[in-house]
């Protein structure tokens, strides 16, 4: 990887089917009076039917981390993501809010698979909310 690559992705392991991976993410929002912010936060990366996914580890409603224990986001049926907050759920491919208080879905994260590895982004923009 790249020196420039370095700054901008992170290697993790993929998840096992049904599993998720956390890792650090470094949140920059953009204010209106065009300073930034940077807030650390975390996104995590499931493996659900095959299929890779990356989110933000944010909820839609009040912000909160989904996870109840650290790593653990999917509802005891495993076909769901859940917000232990106040019980929101998401549909785990497209991060569609399907239950709950949250105004949209999940914020995704780009990813890029390699295999036995993924790599995941150090730090995601955002602009639609502080
Ligand atoms: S913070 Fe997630 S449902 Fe309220």
């Amino acid at each position: 990887m790249s020196e420039q690559d370095k700054n901008r992705w992170q290697q993790v392991n993929r998840p096992g089917e049904g599993q998720a991976v956390c890792f650090d993410l470094c949140a920059t929002m953009r204010l209106s009076d065009g300073q930034s912010v940077d807030v650390p936060e975390q996104g995590f990366l499931i493996c659900f039917q095959g299929k890779l996914r990356a989110w933000r580890n944010h909820c839609p409603h009040a912000g909160s981390p989904l996870d109840w224990i650290p790593g653990q986001f999917f509802s005891d049926d495993g076909e769901q993501l859940i917000c232990h907050t106040h019980g929101a759920r998401f549909e785990p491919l497209s991060g569609a809010c399907i239950a709950g208080p949250c105004p949209r879905g999940l914020f995704a994260l780009q990813f890029q698979d390699q295999g036995d590895t993924v790599l995941v982004p150090v730090n995601v923009e955002i602009t639609t909310e502080l």
